[in-house]
């Protein structure tokens, strides 16, 4: 006999390997707390509307509230043989309440309850994820104010290109991050409608109140169609690409910070408590944090794909393909937080070599456009300007020099209108400072850049 809760039909034991391949009590457990408060819900609306008897619905909602307690304090054990969390909860409660428990599920389906729970619990996790996005720009912010002077060389192509500071940097991903959390903002809004009501596809002939419900959970709406609300898992697809965007930027961090804690740059050594050794080269130091979250942002980037791969050919409405969600969906979140948790205090406990920054813009003629501005500012078209610098350049090169020690006479031999002032007008100082524009690298345009991020922080 089959002694599934959908027992009835079917007149045999399901295989039990198919029992197994079916299960997702092992991932979906975790929603274990959505899953009773949704139940919750739809019990005290049942009973409001008078489809089942207000004394049911009460001893079901107390039910439920024993249940949760239960598995909170680690008394009541998932049983790794349910099929999945819904039913698990179902028939632990007809467990302890008989008939009255039996009760639960009227109106409703597992289609409608699930896409209910992980809307849930995304909502609960971007609660978590958004407030370490934050506590990461803060510690962006306070080593950013910490080095409004701090030069270093900034790059294209990996190339020394034009001196900024390590501020500016640092505010750079600060925006990113700031967007990040714009993301999942907007990702929150979308999430933030009800679907219980929706039914198996179809809703119900049952005198349901949706927007009660909706009111009970926090919603901000109901969704407006059923079919809809059990099939739609866009939201699990943008909350992943949130995710993988937020990675994306960590990792490109974190090849910085690996770049920048070799010996080839040493602008940055990481704290001791953060880097690990070798087993048998005993000189090093390894960034090994900033590795892993490189090669997880590609994990995390998998997870996009599983979703987006598993929805592509799913006809309307719900279809078992969608259990997947879950698993990749999770998998992000838990990945991403895992990464923020320990990249954090990595970040705000580096150490920086500011001498290596400063030696590293000083060669590599990172003011030679400022030679060029200086030449333009005399009165030269941009063009000859470029030239006669590119020349200067090469001259440097060949004699092993940089710009700011060739003598006025050498400066001159290029070209008449270079003078005295050259010489402030092509320190690596001047360079900065006078990149005051809005988003610049200067101390006073990052300030503001600062105190637009600090917004954030809180
Ligand atoms: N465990 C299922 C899931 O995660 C719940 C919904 C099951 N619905 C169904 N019609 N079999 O998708």
């Amino acid at each position: 006999m089959n002694n599934k809760m959908w027992a009835g039909r079917s007149s045999k034991e399901v295989d039990s390997r198919v029992n197994d391949f079916n299960s997702s009590i092992k991932f979906d457990s975790r929603m274990y707390r959505q899953d009773i408060k949704g139940s919750m819900a739809h019990a005290e609306m049942l009973g409001d509307c008078g489809i089942i008897e207000k004394s049911e619905s009460e001893k079901i909602i107390a039910g439920l509230k024993e249940i949760l307690a239960d598995i909170d304090s680690g008394k009541l054990q998932f049983d790794p043989n349910a099929e999945d969390i819904h039913m698990f909860v179902e028939s632990e409660l007809t467990n302890r309440l008989g008939d009255t428990g039996k009760r639960l599920h009227t109106a409703r389906s597992r289609n409608d309850q699930v896409a209910l729970d992980i809307r849930m619990y995304l909502k609960d996790e971007i609660d978590e994820i958004i407030p370490m996005i934050r506590e990461l720009i803060g510690v962006l912010c306070d080593i950013a104010e910490k080095n409004l002077d701090t030069i270093m060389p900034g790059y294209t192509h990996l190339q020394r290109a034009q001196p900024i500071t390590f501020a500016h940097h640092m505010m750079a991903y600060a925006q990113m991050l700031i967007r990040d959390i714009g993301r999942f903002e907007d990702t929150y809004k979308r999430m933030n409608k009800m679907p219980l009501g929706s039914g198996a596809l179809a809703t119900t002939t049952y005198p349901i109140d949706r927007r009660q419900v909706c009111g009970l959970l926090g919603f901000d709406d109901i969704t407006m169609n059923s079919l809809d609300g059990v099939s739609d898992r866009d939201f699990c697809v943008e909350m992943c690409s949130a995710i993988s965007i937020l990675m994306m930027h960590l990792s490109r961090f974190s090849e910085e910070i690996i770049l920048w804690s070799s010996w080839e740059f040493k602008f940055i050594e990481l704290d001791d408590a953060y880097a690990t050794g070798s087993s048998i080269m005993p000189q090093k130091k390894n960034p090994d944090v900033t590795e892993l979250i490189r090669g997880k942002t590609g994990r995390v980037y998998g997870d996009l794909n599983t979703l987006l791969v598993m929805l592509k050919g799913t006809p309307l409405a719900y279809n078992k393909d969608m259990q997947e969600d879950k698993e990749a969906i999770f998998d992000a979140i838990d990945t991403v937080k895992l990464c923020l948790t320990t990249f954090i205090p990595m970040l705000s406990t580096m150490e920086l070599y500011k001498e290596n920054m400063r030696n590293a813009a000083a060669r590599g003629f990172i003011n030679a456009t400022d030679c060029a501005d200086y030449l333009v500012k005399k009165g030269l078209p941009f063009r000859d300007a470029y030239k006669i610098t590119g020349t200067l350049v090469a001259y440097c090169i060949k004699n092993q020099t940089v710009l700011e020690n060739l003598s006025l006479d050498e400066f001159r031999e290029l070209s008449p209108v270079f003078d005295d002032d050259v010489y402030e007008a092509i320190k690596l100082e001047t360079c900065v400072n006078m990149r005051k524009a809005d988003g610049g690298p200067a101390p006073d345009a990052v300030k503001k850049q600062i105190e637009f991020a600090r917004k954030y922080t809180k």
